[in-house]
């Protein structure tokens, strides 16, 4: 089996942050999405790996490189514009061959592996499976709806009015019949090609498509609140340890990843966090749900439920930064010079809360 993961797209729903950034670049728990993504594929034993690229293709690049890190070889396919999924699809069809493949968007988190799905799918005469979960208001995601005996009796993408709560994760799995189908279909009323479109192609031609139900939790980062909320479920998983230093003067606790290089003087971090390589942490607070990136320094502050992206300094902030997200390079400080006022210099789309 081979890898397709969609990268292209614009992220607009993420910006400020997705102006300097791809959307699927954004760290959780300090690592990219796409990176999670790439390793959840390689874990199922995947070598072969297709990305779709858009607009910020030199970015993905760059950072992903040809694969090597994961043992996996990774094959750039452009999309010249995002056209839908299913149009990414098409455009892989020279990588894909006649191989059964997994596709996984680039901006979707899921619990745990996708390594049982993968081995029944590729041992299956099924043409497509499909994951759903239940979600108690789907209208912004693709929708299923099953029968009695459990077969998907209909699907519909971003339906006003939803026929059931099983929204259509970001994980699909194909044979080559999925070509007929987005050669088949029309674009949806968003001007999209859609995937959902081309599923229901399959299931009214009588291919057998076999929905899975997931019952573990799953994030499409496409807001703000999902990526904080991604980053929340993800601080529960990863492995925790003190790579860094850590002074007498601290309390660390015992959920806490500090990694390497990283110092934490007389401050206090609760967890489930993270403290990314070389952040300098110093007579602060860091309390739990936090991630702080790489090269970040916090200096006499407190910050909570939070994700701070690398190279950014917070230092000496009276109140108790909560809930934030703030992107790199980013410099929050206390300003001795008169008046007192706020200073800002805030990209568009920025949001700020003040007491
Ligand atoms: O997250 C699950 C949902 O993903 C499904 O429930 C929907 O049925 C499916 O249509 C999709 O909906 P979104 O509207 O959230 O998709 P989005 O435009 O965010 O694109 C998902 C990923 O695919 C993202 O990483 C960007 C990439 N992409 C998107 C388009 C439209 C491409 O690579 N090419 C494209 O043309």
């Amino acid at each position: 089996m081979k890898g397709l993961i969609l990268s292209g797209g614009t992220g607009s729903r993420l910006r400020p942050l997705t102006y300097s950034n791809a959307k699927q670049l954004i760290p959780v728990a300090n690592k990219p999405i796409l990176f999670r993504v790439i390793e959840s594929i390689r874990d199922a034993g995947i070598r072969e790996i297709g990305i779709v690229v858009g607009s910020t293709a030199n970015q993905i690049r760059e950072a992903v490189g040809r694969g090597g890190r994961w043992g996996v070889s990774v094959t750039y396919i452009q999309q010249d514009a995002p056209l839908g999924l299913a149009h990414a699809v098409k455009v892989s069809r020279d990588f894909l061959g006649d191989d059964r493949f997994v596709m996984f968007l680039g901006d979707n988190v899921i619990e745990g592996g996708i390594s049982p799905l993968i081995a029944q799918f590729a041992d299956s005469e099924w043409n497509s499976q499909i994951v759903l979960t239940r979600i108690p208001d789907p209208r912004q995601y693709g929708v299923a709806e099953l029968g009695e005996d459990g077969r998907i009796v209909n699907l519909v993408e971003k339906p006003q009015n939803p026929p059931s709560d099983l929204a259509l994760v970001g994980v699909y799995m194909f044979d080559a019949n999925i070509f007929k189908a987005v050669n088949a279909i029309k674009p949806s009323w968003r001007g999209e090609l859609e995937i959902t479109d081309a599923i229901q192609w399959l299931v009214r031609n009588n291919y057998h498509v076999h929905p899975y139900v997931h019952r573990g939790w799953w994030i499409d980062t496409g807001k703000r609140e999902d990526m904080l909320e991604a980053n929340d479920l993800v601080l529960e998983e990863i492995k925790y340890g003190i790579e860094g230093y850590v002074d007498r003067e601290s309390q660390v606790g015992r959920r806490v990843m500090v990694e390497r290089g990283a110092e934490i003087i007389n401050s206090v971090v609760r967890g489930p966090a993270i403290i990314g390589e070389n952040a300098r942490i110093v007579n602060s607070y860091i309390g739990p749900f936090t991630s702080i990136g790489n090269h970040v320094t916090v200096e006499n502050s407190e910050i909570e439920h939070s994700m701070v992206l690398g190279n950014s300094e917070i230092r000496d902030i009276g109140t108790r930064i909560q809930d934030s997200l703030i992107g790199s390079h980013v410099v929050i400080s206390r300003s001795p010079i008169k008046p007192k006022a706020l200073k800002l210099s805030l990209a568009d789309y920025s949001q700020v809360g003040i007491l």
